[in-house]
């Protein structure tokens, strides 16, 4: 059921001046013991580092800089499933412009920004949100976001999109198309790194028609009580991939050997996710791993998220084939994306309703 509390912005919240933060935002107890500093633990330099990878040769005409190139991303989506990508081939100009035309959005007073707002009850997901409860505990996460679909270009519905400020739809839309030939460029690597013809991963994917990207800009204001909340709680992206930007603010934490590690801070680069769709077609050997978002006191944290999907009901995801044995069996059932997202969104909802019996 949706509460008045659910619909509210967190960013309200986070100005009104409050000292404690409502109830449906605390994390339940086994939780809470987890909830660090994320400025403190930014700062450590020792344990397992999430991996910083430089793209620039996978696409090498020297076969042997090609292979290395590959054989590095491909230990990373093996090992991590999580990187920093480093001369990933955005300029650097395009990203500043996406950064600052996301943030002026979210700048704009809140009455502004409710001229975008999304209306997750009657289906209209993309625009303007905070997400509702969806769980009997009413549980809340420390974000507002605005969401929409980016690519490809027939698909996008320009209405939805900020006209303030005037850069927000030039600079997405060329972030955008960029990204694309990114995903092309990654799908490609991944797929050769599997012994795969070069471009199975995209056309399993749904190829350049039918893979979606779809942004969403996560705003997490700072929050009276960091320790207490978060700002994403742990999930596995069901994205094939998904390529992250931020204000350089920590609070990403991934779930490697069994602990919390906090990614740095990586000037420049671009983080990439490899999503659960990926996972899927590969059979596990590229892994999507578990993260979650802290918030903090001081700063403001804004990610860019683009989610790169396969669309909701055409493709059939399942392992591949060839990467199937008597010795490796198939470990995922086929699914639609749609069926699959029904699938984990259940399976919550069972683990919330018998947390004692997992
Ligand atoms: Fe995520």
């Amino acid at each position: 059921m949706v509460t008045t509390v659910a619909s509210a912005r967190v960013e309200t919240l986070a100005s009104s001046g409050i000292q404690s933060i409502p109830r449906e935002y605390v994390r339940p107890q086994e939780e809470l013991s987890s909830i660090v500093n994320v400025f403190e633990e930014e700062k450590k330099r020792e344990g397992p580092q999430v991996p910083t990878i430089d793209i620039r040769d996978i696409a090498s005409e020297d076969r042997e800089v090609r292979a290395k190139a590959i054989e590095q991303l491909k230990a990373a989506a093996m090992d991590w499933g999580v990187m920093h990508l480093v001369n990933h081939g955005v300029s650097d100009d395009l990203i500043r412009r996406v950064k600052v035309a996301g943030e002026a959005f979210f700048q704009l007073p809140i009455e502004e920004k409710e001229k975008y707002a999304n209306d997750q009850a009657s289906g209209k997901i993309q625009g303007y949100g905070s997400k509702l409860a969806n769980n009997a505990s009413g549980q809340l996460e420390w974000e507002d976001y605005f969401f929409h679909l980016a690519y490809p270009e027939d698909k996008r519905d320009m209405s939805l999109w900020p006209t303030t400020p005037s850069d927000y739809i030039p600079a997405t839309s060329e972030y955008a198309e960029e990204l694309r030939a990114l995903a092309t460029k990654i799908l490609s690597a991944l797929s050769l790194a599997l012994g795969l013809e070069e471009g199975r991963l995209e056309k399993e994917v749904g190829g350049l028609e039918e893979l979606l990207l779809q942004m969403k800009i996560n705003y997490y204001p700072k929050c009276p009580q960091p320790e207490l909340a978060l700002g994403v709680e742990a999930h596995t992206d069901v994205s094939a991939l998904t390529f992250i930007l931020h204000n350089m603010v920590p609070g990403l934490q991934l779930f490697y050997e069994g602990k919390w590690i906090t990614a740095k801070c990586v000037p420049n680069s671009i983080i990439m996710h490899i999503g659960d769709t990926v996972e899927i077609l590969s059979n596990g050997k590229f892994k999507s791993i578990l993260h979650r978002g802290l918030v903090n006191k001081e700063k403001v944290r804004i990610s860019w998220a683009v989610f790169c999907e396969p669309p909701k009901e055409k493709i059939i995801l399942k392992p591949l084939p060839e990467l199937i044995s008597e010795a490796e069996p198939a470990r995922f059932p086929p699914r639609t994306f749609a069926q699959h997202i029904q699938y984990k969104l259940f399976r919550k909802t069972q683990d919330v309703q018998a947390p004692v019996t997992n």
